[in-house]
């Protein structure tokens, strides 16, 4: 079952919660989940949700209660998961340029940890020897995802141990005894090629023979979906195929079982999410219709920041002419979210959707301009259910101190 939300369920949401607002599916993430499981049920292979994508408490339980795991990008992330009511083994911490505090600080509550620095795993093996499993987060140098912001396995990028030094990091596992149980890559965002993560497994097949004590491999996130019409999404069922090939053809030479992970965020919750806004003014100049919403980067940056796209509609006059327009937003800098853009006509008060907003939407949001962080709704079994208040204007001093 496809499962999406009406134009009208969607209008009545905005009417009774004001804009702008993020409108997230529950069932449309089990939907997700449903697929990757069902297209791996035949291997041995356990999902963590990044939530980086979006943290709400609420939607971090209901993944939970749909039985994925979830995976953490900072200690806080860490936090929220456990409030969520995550048990540690359920719970992974891959950290990229932290403080090494913070690794104690994961390694204190019992949760997975991928490491991403020679340095950090070294002052790891110093003070925890082989007593705590770790993993390698590990650069492949790959080059893959949907622009070069969003790509972090290439050559150049900061993430991760570069695989060249290989000798280095199995020279401190030998001289710490550090229990090395997990090889992870993610090489990137947005990735269609199924082949790129077959790509990544054959370089973690050259290393997987120098770590004795591994159980996982973990092959990070990144699968893609249509933003779109016409954009495809990952095939997952072909991934599934050529994972499950890769492996069989490559056995663990010490014919030790390894468990496959991986991380996807937008996967399952991009599509789960509507973001609605109303427009405040047109301005009609010779060469441009510009509709101007009551929103702009602080609330949905992705268009500005990826040159993203994010099929837009009017909900209040679906059946309209369709006109060309620019849909701007109302910060005090160019924060266009989409050019030359066929709508039906809008007049000003409309609603106009945002879709796919339900990853790195709200979670990228900020209060630039003074401006307040807009409200989050839960639609489950039917029912809507606010998640998240609209800031209110002492929000915005609540950590300043005034010193008059
Ligand atoms: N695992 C690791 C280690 C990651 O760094 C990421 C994303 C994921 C998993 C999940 O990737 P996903 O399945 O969501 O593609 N803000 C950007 C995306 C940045 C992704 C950063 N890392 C966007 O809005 O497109």
């Amino acid at each position: 079952m496809n499962h999406s939300l009406t134009r009208d369920q969607l209008l009545s949401i905005a009417e009774e919660f004001g804009t702008p607002v993020y409108v997230y599916h529950a069932e449309k993430i089990a939907e997700q989940f449903q697929k990757l499981k069902h297209a791996f049920r035949n291997d041995d292979v356990v999902f963590f949700y990044a939530c980086k994508a979006l943290t709400n408490i609420n939607i971090l339980r209901y993944i939970r209660a749909i039985g994925a795991n979830v995976d953490c990008s900072s200690i806080n992330e860490v936090k929220m998961a456990v409030r969520a009511g995550f048990e540690p083994q359920n719970i992974l911490y891959t950290s990229n340029g932290i403080a090494f505090d913070e690794i104690v600080e994961a390694k204190n509550l019992g949760v997975h940890i991928n490491i991403d620095s020679i340095s950090n795993l070294e002052k790891f093996g110093k003070k925890f020897g082989h007593s705590y499993p770790v993993g390698l987060r590990l650069r492949p140098n790959i080059l893959a995802g949907g622009n070069l912001k969003i790509s972090t396995g290439h050559a150049k990028s900061k993430f991760g141990i570069p695989v060249e030094h290989l000798d280095k990091v199995l020279a401190l596992v030998d001289q710490y005894k550090i229990f090395v149980r997990d090889l992870h890559i993610h090489t990137g965002s947005e990735i269609k090629d199924v082949d790129v993560f077959v790509k990544g497994i054959a370089v973690l097949f050259d290393l997987i023979p120098h770590f004795k004590e591994l159980e996982f491999i973990d092959l990070g996130g990144g699968f893609k979906v249509p933003y779109k019409e016409g954009d495809g999404e990952t095939d997952i069922q072909h991934l599934a195929e050529k994972v499950h090939e890769a492996f069989a053809s490559h056995p663990n030479p010490d014919g030790r079982h390894l468990q496959i992970w991986f991380e996807p965020g937008k996967f399952l919750v991009s599509e789960s999410g509507y973001f609605i806004t109303q427009v405040n003014v047109l301005k009609d100049t010779p060469g441009v219709h510009f509709a101007g919403v009551n929103s702009g980067f602080n609330h949905l940056i992705r268009p500005m920041f990826y040159d993203s796209y994010h099929h837009i509609e009017n909900l209040s006059n679906p059946q309209g002419p369709e006109i060309t327009y620019n849909i701007v937003g109302n910060i005090c800098e160019t924060d266009t979210f989409a050019n030359d853009r066929q709508i039906a006509e809008i007049r000003e008060g409309d609603y106009l959707v945002f879709y796919n907003a339900g990853a790195y939407g709200f979670e990228m949001s900020s209060n630039f301009n003074s401006r307040l962080k807009p409200a989050e709704v839960l639609v489950k079994d039917g029912k809507a259910q606010l998640i998240r208040k609209r800031d209110e204007f002492e929000d915005l001093l609540r950590n300043q101190i005034d010193l008059k």
